[in-house]
This record gives C-alpha cells, structure tokens and sequence, in this order.
C-alpha cells in the first residue's frame, strides 16, 4: 500500500545512519492521526450510540480532511463500565458497536482511502467479566489466579476492614486500589475502577497471551496500537505504600508502578514478539501519564526498539493545582511553552514527540486553551496551527477540527463519567467538601467535556443519532456543526485541511529543527523550524489582546519582512517591519523562506 504521506520522506534529507535510514522510512513521522471516541462519533442504527458503520459512513469527511491514520478507542466486548476500557473479549466487537465484519470493513474502508488504523490496546487490565478474571477469582488454586495482583489482608487485620488493604495505594478513580474479595478472602488490584482488576505481568503467561491477541488483530489488518496506560504495567517488587500527600486520603503508588523496574524489558519483549524484525513499520503509541522527557528518550529512540512516541502529560498539567486535575489553576502560557520546548529538544536527536491538544479524557482545546467565546474560531486555529507546525506526529480528537467547545452541566446528573461521578461523591460525601465547588470543578475538568457526540448538522441531535444520545448533545450544535464548514474556506476546519496539507507538502514540518522564540511572552507563542535552507517562522497569538512582538526577537538569518505567508488566520497579517509587529488577538501567521 502506498499513501500520499510517503512522498513526503522522499524529501528528507540523506540519512547518515542505518538507525537514521530506519526511522526515514516510518511514515507514521509524516502523518496527522485522527481520534475517534466510537460512542460518540456517528450512530447508524438510531440506539443513541456511535457504531462502526457509522465511523464507515464518513470516512470520506475524514480522507478529505486528509489525516492519513484512525486510532479506535476501545470497540471490544465490554461492560462499559469505563466506556470500553474495561475490556471482556480483546477478540471481538462489542454488539453496542457492530460486528468483527463491520470492522473488517472499517479496515478495507480506511485501506482503500490510503488511510490506516490504530487498535486502542488496553492491557494494564481488563474488565471483572474478562473470563481470565472470572477463573482467576473462581479459587486460591485457579490455573490463572496468578494472572492478576491478590494480596492477603494486611496481617493481623480482616478482610473488608477499613484499613486492611495490603497497602495504602489510591486508585485513580477515587477511593483504595483495592477490593476485597469474599470468596477467596484476598484483595486484588485495581488502579482504575474496582470493575478493572490489573494483569498480573510478571507472569509470562500473560504477557504471551497479549502478545498472540495483538499478532491476530495485525493479521487482521490493523497498523498498529494506541496502548492505554502502558508504563504502569511494571510494579514494583513488593507493592510497598506510597507516600500521603498533604490532606490526601490514600498513598501515592505512582513512585512504584509508573515505569516501573521491568517496563523496558516487556516493551521491548512485546516489540519482538509482536512486531518483528521491521517495527517501525507500525504505529505504536504508549500513553504515559507521568513519564518525563528523559524516560521518554529511553522508551522512543528506534535503536531501542520499544515504541515509537509516546503521549506525555506534562502539558496536560499546567492548569492542574497541588490537588490534581479537580484543583484547577489559571494556565501561564510562559509555563506551557516551556514545556512543550523541553519535549521538543529532549526529543530533537533521539526519539519522537506526539502533539496533542485534546483527546478523550481531556476538555475541550479551545475551551481549555483558547477562548471559546467571540474568538472561538479564531482561538481554535491558532492552537492548530502551533501544534501542527512542531516537529511529532499530530493527533485531532474528532469534532476538534470544527472548533467544538465544552459542554453545559447544569447539575450531577448531566455527567456520565465513572471518574467525574466517583471524584464527586468522594470529594462531598468523605471528604465534605462544598458540593458547589466540586460540580465547578467537575464543570471544567470532566471528561464528558469532550464525549458529547460530533456535531455533524444543525438538525436533530445534530445529526449524531436519529434517536436519544446517551449523553445530550452541546446545545450549540446550530452554530457549530461539519456541514456548516466544509467547504467553507473560513471553517475552523478548513484551516486544518491546510496545516494538514502543509506537512505533506513541506519537509520541512517533518523533518526541520525547532527553536522557540520569546520564551516567556505571556501572549505569543513562537518557534523557528529549519531544514536545510528552507526556514519556516510560526508566530501566534494566544491571548485575546493585541500583541507586540519586538522586532530584535524576530532578527536572525532569515528576513521575515519579505517571506511568504504560508499560512494565517486573518484577512491581513500582521505587517514585520523594523519596529517589530503589532498581531490581532489569536493571530496566527506562518511564514517560509526558501534560501535553497
Ligand atoms: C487511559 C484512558 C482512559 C481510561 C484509563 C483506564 O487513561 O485514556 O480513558 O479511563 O486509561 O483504562
């Protein structure tokens, strides 16, 4: 299969190393990803939820917005317990979203259109109806009882007691990392809900056992996986307690299992395993809460052979106060382009940086970083247009391409999510905090932000389902809707159209090196990419003021004055003269100077 995104390798520079030839070959450098959350992408069959013949109904939307790769979240057989990452069959679909032969013609669909897809691969756990748990927990003596983490109660202490967790690890979803098991009188974990028990990966069995699922879904046809929380699959020997944090209710188990003291050896065992002599001819993306840049250098550097980017979180932290996601705080721009910098030189040499804005645990982008009121669409590009200019991999989480904004609760009973629902009763039931503040919270941070389905029409549900969404539609689905942007040259989408198109027509998107500018302008946003003689200036406005942008930071080799706009935001770009440049509010312009 060739695709339009392999041209563009042509284009790079010569390889000096076989490592180097190696990762000059792996498309997914020169590609742009498309996240679809299934539930709420498009409904068929009128049942309120998203399904595979839906996604099959507008792969046409997706080829012509010209991403070249599909990631799936979670289509398996499933309790739904955690919307699909709580699995119960790795090997089929689940009836809420079609058939095994719908998502083989998912595959065809997307195979015909020259475009790829990603399998979301959830292994850290599965679901309690996984029949590997069902027998696990059957008895002591199961053959698979060692397949998942049991404990005994701490001594001297009785199951189900308050306190005798065999440590003190929260989980993430609120409440202890434990659950009692009566029946067999042990404890087992779970890092997520109670209902997501954790594969034991000591245990080789296991590993081998997700080894041969993820071979038959290759055989299949799929291009490769988005793998859900893969550094915690290591523990630590021992599962010692983490540390309290002030006014915390549980340990901190982080410290013990992310990245944990086996994680390089079963990625790369995986690797072997799975994807043999010619890895990079996959896409594998392991999301990493935690992990830092230099971890990220070990897991993504091609000689390694472990994956080949990673999504990382640090970003995703700036507006999150001492008490986690739930504690917001105002995001400085000077904070988060000095983390986005680090990642992007710790990972210049060796390795690839993915670039997110959004995805489905997050709210929306342009609610989150921009302005979603009289500058939405003009917000809603300029954060394309940063993102999608730096050297990684992009990813567009679906409806971000039209600009979609968060949602409105009006009480508890609006959310869905188990994290949202569990933080609330948690935070206002034991911890007695203000319900008011809790629901804000929940307001900002909650992940049904980003679940409402994709606002396709102005019409009913917004043309999702032609029956009751299982979770409301945002009510300004009239104004912000795809048939109200294709084609309009204006659109929120159209201006990803272009930045998509830029990184398959410039090699230097791909391939350039990036230097920020103006590292602690509180408004602008600004970088450098060059290759070769080609230089290429970003320069953005993320404030909803007028900026000036002196011309001293702008001086260097390339003259800025005479390049030509690339790419912008608005009518007339901000003229560069030698007294600097005055840009509108959430201008952005790029501009290139081919000196070859
Ligand atoms: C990942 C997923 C998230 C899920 C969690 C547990 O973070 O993206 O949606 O709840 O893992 O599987």
């Amino acid at each position: 299969m060739t695709t339009a995104d392999e041209s563009v390798l042509l284009l790079g520079e010569t390889p000096t190393s076989d490592a180097e030839a190696a990762a000059e070959q792996a498309w997914w450098r020169a590609t742009v990803v498309y996240q679809v959350y299934p539930r709420s992408f498009a409904d068929s069959d009128g049942d309120g939820v998203g399904d595979i013949p839906g996604i099959i109904s507008r792969l046409d939307y997706l080829q012509d917005l010209g991403v070249g790769v599909v990631w799936l979240s979670p289509v398996y057989r499933s309790p739904q317990d955690d919307n699909g990452y709580d699995i119960s069959d790795y090997q089929d679909v689940d009836p809420m979203f079609g058939t095994l032969e719908d998502l083989d013609a998912l595959i065809a669909g997307l195979h015909e259109r020259g475009m790829r897809l990603v399998m979301d691969l959830v292994v850290n756990h599965t679901s309690d109806e996984h029949p590997w748990f069902v027998e696990s927990a059957s008895s002591r003596d199961a053959a698979r009882r060692d397949w998942y983490i049991w404990r005994p109660p701490r001594p001297g202490m009785a199951g189900g007691e308050p306190g005798a967790e065999p440590n003190n690890w929260g989980s993430i979803f609120s409440g202890p990392a434990w659950q009692y098991d009566e029946r067999t009188g042990e404890y087992y974990l779970h890092l997520f809900t109670r209902k997501q028990p954790d594969l034991n990966w000591e245990n080789p069995e296991v590993r081998h056992a997700v080894y041969a699922m993820m071979r038959w879904w290759l055989d299949r046809g799929v291009d490769g996986f988005r793998m859900d929380v893969i550094n915690f699959i290591s523990k630590a020997e021992g599962l010692p307690d983490g540390e309290v944090p002030p006014g915390a209710l549980y340990g901190n188990g982080f410290p013990h299992f992310g990245s944990g003291p086996r994680i390089h050896e079963f990625l790369q065992e995986m690797n072997r395993e799975v994807f043999g002599d010619d890895p990079s001819r996959f896409l594998t993306v392991g999301e990493m809460p935690g992990a830092t840049v230099e971890q990220a250098r070990r897991y993504t550097d091609a000689e390694r052979r472990e994956v080949n980017m990673i999504f990382q979180f640090e970003h995703m932290e700036v507006d999150e106060g001492p008490g986690g996601k739930f504690d917001p705080r105002p995001i400085a721009l000077s904070e988060l382009k000095a983390s986005l910098g680090r990642w992007q030189e710790g990972l210049a040499s060796v390795g690839w940086n993915s670039l997110y804005w959004s995805n489905h645990d997050r709210p929306r982008a342009v609610s989150r970083f921009g302005d979603d009121g009289v500058h939405r669409v003009a917000s809603a590009k300029a954060l394309a247009t940063v993102l999608h200019l730096m050297r990684g991999t992009p990813y567009v989480y679906q409806g971000e391409e039209l600009g979609m904004t968060n949602t409105v609760f009006r009480d508890l009973d609006d959310f869905r999510d188990v994290e949202s629902l569990n933080h609330y009763r948690e935070a206002v039931g034991v911890r007695g905090q203000d319900p008011a503040q809790v629901l804000e919270a929940l307001r900002y941070a909650g992940r049904d932000n980003s679940r409402t389905p994709v606002q396709w029409t102005d019409g009913p549900q917004a043309g999702f389902t032609t029956g009751e969404p299982w979770i409301p539609v945002t009510p300004n689905y009239r104004e912000i809707n795809a048939a109200a942007q294709v084609g309009d040259p204006d659109s929120v989408r159209s201006h990803y159209q272009r930045l998509i198109r830029l990184r398959r027509e410039h090699a230097v998107v791909v391939d350039g090196s990036l230097r920020m500018l103006l590292p602690d302008d509180e408004q602008v946003f600004a970088y450098e990419r060059t290759l070769g003689g080609v230089r290429m200036l970003v320069l953005a406005n993320l404030s909803s003021a007028s900026a000036t942008v002196p011309a001293q930071a702008l001086a260097g080799p390339a003259d800025w004055a005479q390049a030509a706009v690339l790419n912008t935001n608005v009518a007339n770009p901000a003229a560069i003269t030698d007294a600097g440049v005055e840009l509108a509010p959430w201008e952005a312009t790029v501009r290139l100077v081919d000196g070859t």
